[in-house]
């Protein structure tokens, strides 16, 4: 298959939230439609920080399931689950002894994760992006949508292909592995907390008012929405950098309703905030409604599910392991 290809995945680490959906995989939705896609549960990521193996495999399901409640098509795109590929450690591996340790210790992400494990920090933390780097590369993935949180890890990943393998172990024109392309959208990339405008939305943190999540039932989005931070100036309104919760609730009022950034900020430019929340509150529950009701109907149905992520994972293997041959083939193993 000639056709271009896009791969990408989220962690099963607790409820996905409407960063997730607005940031990537709206997008991912969109781009099945042109390119061959295949998106993975990064289960194998979620136990980079401490986890709870009682819930690990049931959130992986729920995540995989959520991907097809938001429109990912199983019979066009390929849903799997990271770590029943193999070649994701095992090229990881190859990869970890070609890779600078301070190229790792420049990563945000890293840096800011590990503050808050203290003395906890694991070398999966730390290896974290090179794992991500694998599971890229071993699709010849040309464009991997993400959110704008992911941006350092994709331009390490381009790095590793093109510095660390392709410059030294390839012969000639012949490129061992394709050097992908980041694809993050103008936006909704960044997604920030109700609690706190400045700070981006995210599955970590305590707070759990803090963000929306997919599965939330419309009274707990209500209230959540009810208690999200405001300022005291009357109109919503894009751009005032002192005004950040006002320009997230109206981004996310104009990516749900679907209105776009112009009608969105006419709509609302002299609206309270006691007169805009409400009608966030419905816009959001609205959009949720049918992701969650192809959620419930999904989840209930084992079966179908078994059948989506086994179909999903022959063709991941098929990509992954013609990969993995030409990388240690490259690097010099004995067949
Ligand atoms: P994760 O699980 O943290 O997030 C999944 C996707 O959601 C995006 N995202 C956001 N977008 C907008 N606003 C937000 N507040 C927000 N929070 C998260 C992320 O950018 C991401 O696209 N390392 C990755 C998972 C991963 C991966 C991969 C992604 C592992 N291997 C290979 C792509 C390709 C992560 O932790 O995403």
């Amino acid at each position: 298959m000639n056709q271009k290809r896009v791969l990408s995945g989220v962690q099963p680490t607790g409820a996905l939230h409407i960063g997730n959906w607005l940031g990537a995989i709206r997008n991912w939705v969109d781009l099945q439609n042109d390119y061959e896609t295949l998106v993975c549960v990064v289960d194998l990521h979620a136990i980079t920080v401490p986890h709870d193996p009682t819930s690990l495999a049931k959130d992986t399901l729920s995540t995989a399931a959520l991907y097809v409640a938001c429109g990912m098509n199983p019979n066009t795109c390929s849903i799997f689950i990271q770590s029943h590929i193999k070649a994701h450690t095992e090229l990881c591996w190859l990869l970890n002894c070609v890779t600078p340790l301070n190229w790792m210790e420049r990563m945000i992400q890293f840096k800011e994760k590990a503050l808050k494990q203290g003395d906890n920090v694991s070398i999966g933390l730390l290896d974290y992006p090179v794992l991500m780097a694998a599971d890229i590369l071993l699709y010849d993935s040309d464009f991997v949508p993400v959110g704008e949180d992911q941006k350092q890890h994709l331009e390490l990943a381009r790095d590793i292909a093109q510095q660390r393998i392709n410059s030294r172990f390839g012969k000639g024109e012949n490129e061992i592995l394709k050097v992908p392309k980041p694809l993050i959208m103008s936006e909704g990339s960044k997604i920030m907390s109700l609690c706190d405008g400045k700070n981006k939305m995210s599955k970590s943190d305590p707070n759990e008012n803090s963000r929306i999540s997919l599965l939330d039932p419309p009274e707990i989005i209500k209230k959540k929405i009810k208690r999200a931070k405001t300022d005291a100036h009357m109109g919503l309104e894009f751009g005032n950098i002192e005004r950040p919760e006002a320009d997230n609730l109206l981004g996310i009022y104009s990516l749900v309703t679907g209105l776009g950034r112009d009608k969105a900020s006419d709509e609302c430019s002299a609206m309270g905030w006691g007169m805009f929340k409400p009608i966030l509150t419905d816009a959001v529950i609205n959009a949720l409604e049918p992701i969650q009701k192809k959620y419930s109907d999904l989840i209930k149905d084992r079966c179908e599910l078994n059948r989506i992520l086994t179909e999903g994972e022959k063709r991941a293997q098929e990509i992954s392991e013609s990969t993995l041959k030409r990388v240690k083939d490259a690097l010099g193993f004995l067949n």
